[in-house]
């Protein structure tokens, strides 16, 4: 935290980061793939997790793809991409009004276009890659999450209704205008993902998170 800030402004800070909110809401700013963004309340805080996504990414994306960042939040990958392939045409897009603030802002400064988009229903043109991080916790795991997070986040942000992939059902039927999607699964998730998207490939991953390519 800056200098700058007064003692009653640290003081604020300190309250509502007592409170449960997360200190990037708190701060205004979040680090990822070691860039700075502007974030606020309601907005969903970028992960560490997501940090390989991006890198596989940028790994099958040529130096001038043009490339949405579908359900952007603030529009941390957006951000990553643009600034690891400058010739990159990079687009984000979210439905949520603090979110697409956020990412208005950090598309300013890195160099990204920014439009509001109910998944893919009207986002401009056809992209090479679409990258996601999705909502896509199961309703059943709500209670397990942080609910700090959850309060301070929203539940659209992470919950994908009964088996979390709802997101990607409502983004599947648009896809074939695009060259692919690549996202972020749950281990439990893939197969289910498999039988309703067809040709799925899972491209690196751990125990618990898959990155997934669908064409
Ligand atoms: C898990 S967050 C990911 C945000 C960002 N990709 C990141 O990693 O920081 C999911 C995002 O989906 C957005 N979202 C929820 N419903 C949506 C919809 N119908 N259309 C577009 N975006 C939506 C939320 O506003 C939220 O920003």
């Amino acid at each position: 935290m800056s200098s700058a800030f007064s003692h009653a402004e640290l003081e604020r800070a300190l309250l509502r980061r007592e409170a449960g909110e997360p200190l990037a809401h708190v701060l205004g700013r979040v680090e990822f793939c070691e860039l700075s963004l502007e974030i606020g309340p309601g907005v969903f805080v970028p992960r560490p997790r997501t940090e390989a996504l991006v890198e596989a990414a940028i790994a099958w994306l040529k130096p001038d793809s043009r490339v949405l960042d579908v359900a952007c939040g603030c529009g941390a990958l957006a951000a990553a991409i643009k600034r690891a392939l400058p010739g990159a045409e990079v687009h984000a897009s979210d439905i949520d009004e603090s979110a697409l603030e956020f990412a208005r802002r950090n598309g300013a400064r890195y160099g990204f276009a920014v439009h509001r988009s109910d998944w893919l229903r009207s986002v401009p043109g056809r992209f090479d890659l679409v990258i996601a991080y999705l909502p896509h916790v199961p309703h059943a795991e709500e209670d397990s999450l942080d609910q700090d997070y959850l309060k301070a986040e929203g539940p659209s942000t992470v919950l994908g209704g009964a088996d979390g992939l709802d997101p990607l059902r409502s983004i599947l039927p648009h896809l074939s205008q695009h060259g692919g999607l690549m996202t972020l699964l749950e281990v439990g998730q893939i197969e289910t993902a498999r039988q309703l998207a067809g040709r799925l490939q899972v491209l690196a991953g751990d125990e618990h998170d898959q990155i997934v390519l669908i064409q």
